[in-house]
């Protein structure tokens, strides 16, 4: 098979890794910056913006590929899934209509309304700030301000976590458009992620993604700066029956996105917020996440070109997808000063990284040098029997890295883990 993976951070290098082992595939890669990791995986790379779906369909061309992965959002947004389709590629990835349940909140929110499909928290959808602002001025209890499109995981302002009343209601202006207005949920968060072929819907092991940038869970959010999953594919702190809640709502909203005239083939990523009254949901996104993609692929272990091909025919059934029984960590390092005012073209040099697995992101390589860009730059998974085992052999690996760049030492280990767990007994 030759495929295109579209999309060029550690998301698209894990993508580019599991198709790798399965052997029968030709990668061909589309990205903005030249990842070395993908780049040393794929027979030809083209380097342009992943939005410019003219240069991508005529690579496409080019190439002969006959299926296609898409990594990030913008690209889906754009319309790439739409044009390749057109040009006869297959692909793993939503249309843009079905990828609004990511790139427009208030679409992801009142079509759950509308097909009363459980999970939505408390929420009011805005196009006039001045009217939400008025309703936020005399609202009481802590909401969540969020702009209706995309914002890269960053465009969250939580009240009573990063931002008072008066806070809310200056980012409410400084937005300047659409913005959604939510409860604020309260609990331990997940990430379930299903493979989607527009009916059947197969899902991956759980992770636990980090999105404040400080250990303990301190400091600004960003993309996400690693994430943890556990031999047995759930999480200490979701129930069996949370997880089954959890996987109908996702089920629910793929027929929903079906009856409303737009199919959904590709990844769908749910987020969850695991609280006293069962999981809600935080969000969708309309493919793999980073860090989770390189969790959950790192364990897959049947053959994902076979996992495409049932995505893209119709014809996915549970026995194509199977993941190992063991532990994942994934740890990265970012720029100091991630993710307000990171420090780029710094040199970065790797050491011993023992049995971790280096997925490669937002770095730049140079006469056979590293060196830091604006986002996450490397990133170590560590798999073992256990957590505290895959814990080690990422950290292993990230500390052992020079430069002026920092990771969260905290991510996997028990420490945190208990808390978690503790957390969730006081709420229940
Ligand atoms: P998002 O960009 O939607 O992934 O949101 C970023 C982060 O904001 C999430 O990972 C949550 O930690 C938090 N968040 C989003 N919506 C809510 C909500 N309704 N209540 C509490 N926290 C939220
Ligand atoms: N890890 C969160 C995301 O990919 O959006």
């Amino acid at each position: 098979m030759r495929i295109l993976v579209v999309g060029g951070g550690g998301r698209e290098h894990a993508i580019a890794s599991a198709l790798h082992r399965t052997g029968e595939t030709e990668i061909f890669s589309v990205m903005a910056k030249k990842n070395p990791g993908i780049a040393r995986l794929a027979k030809e790379i083209c380097l342009v913006p992943e939005t410019d779906l003219a240069r991508i369909e005529a690579f496409a061309g080019k190439t002969g590929v006959t299926h296609a992965i898409i990594g990030p959002e913008a690209p889906l947004e754009a319309g790439v899934v739409d044009r390749l389709s057109g040009a006869g590629v297959a692909c793993v990835g939503p249309t843009k209509n079905a990828a609004r349940i990511e790139t427009d909140k208030a679409f992801c929110r009142n079509l759950m309304t509308k097909y009363n499909i459980s999970g939505n928290p408390d929420y009011r959808v805005y196009q006039d700030p001045s009217e939400a602002i008025a309703f936020v001025k005399d609202h009481e209890g802590d909401l969540a301000v969020k702009p209706v499109g995309l914002t890269g995981g960053k465009g969250v302002r939580i009240m009573g976590e990063q931002v008072d009343k008066a806070g809310a209601i200056e980012y409410i202006r400084e937005v300047n458009g659409g913005v959604v207005l939510e409860e604020r949920l309260k609990g331990e968060e997940f990430t379930l992620q299903a493979f989607v072929d527009g009916f059947h819907i197969v899902p991956m092991p759980l992770v636990q993604d980090h999105k404040r940038a400080g250990k303990g869970d301190t400091g600004p959010n960003t993309g996400g700066m690693g994430s943890y999953s556990m031999p047995d594919h759930m999480l200490p702190f979701v129930s069996r029956k949370d997880h089954t809640t959890a996987l109908s709502i996702m089920a629910s909203v793929v027929a929903a996105l079906k009856k409303e005239g737009h199919p959904y083939k590709g990844i769908l990523y749910g987020q969850f917020m695991n609280t006293s009254d069962g999981p809600k949901v935080i969000e969708f996104n309309a493919r793999f996440g980073d860090p989770e993609a390189m969790n959950v692929l790192t364990l897959l272990c049947s053959d994902f070109s076979r996992v495409v091909t049932g995505i893209t025919e119709g014809t996915l059934t549970a026995s194509n997808v199977a993941f190992e029984k063991a532990a994942t960590v994934c740890k990265y390092l970012v720029p100091e000063g991630y993710p307000q005012a990171p420090l780029s073209g710094r040199p970065l040099v790797t050491g011993e990284k023992g049995n971790a697995i280096l997925y490669y992101a937002n770095v730049e390589e140079r006469e056979g040098k590293l060196y830091t860009l604006t986002s996450r730059t490397l990133a170590f998974v560590g798999k073992a029997d256990t957590l505290p085992e895959a814990e080690q052999i990422a950290e292993k690996a990230a500390s052992k890295v020079e430069g002026e760049v920092f990771h969260r030492s905290d991510i996997g280990t028990q420490t945190l883990l208990d808390q978690r767990i503790s957390h969730m007994k006081e709420l229940r």
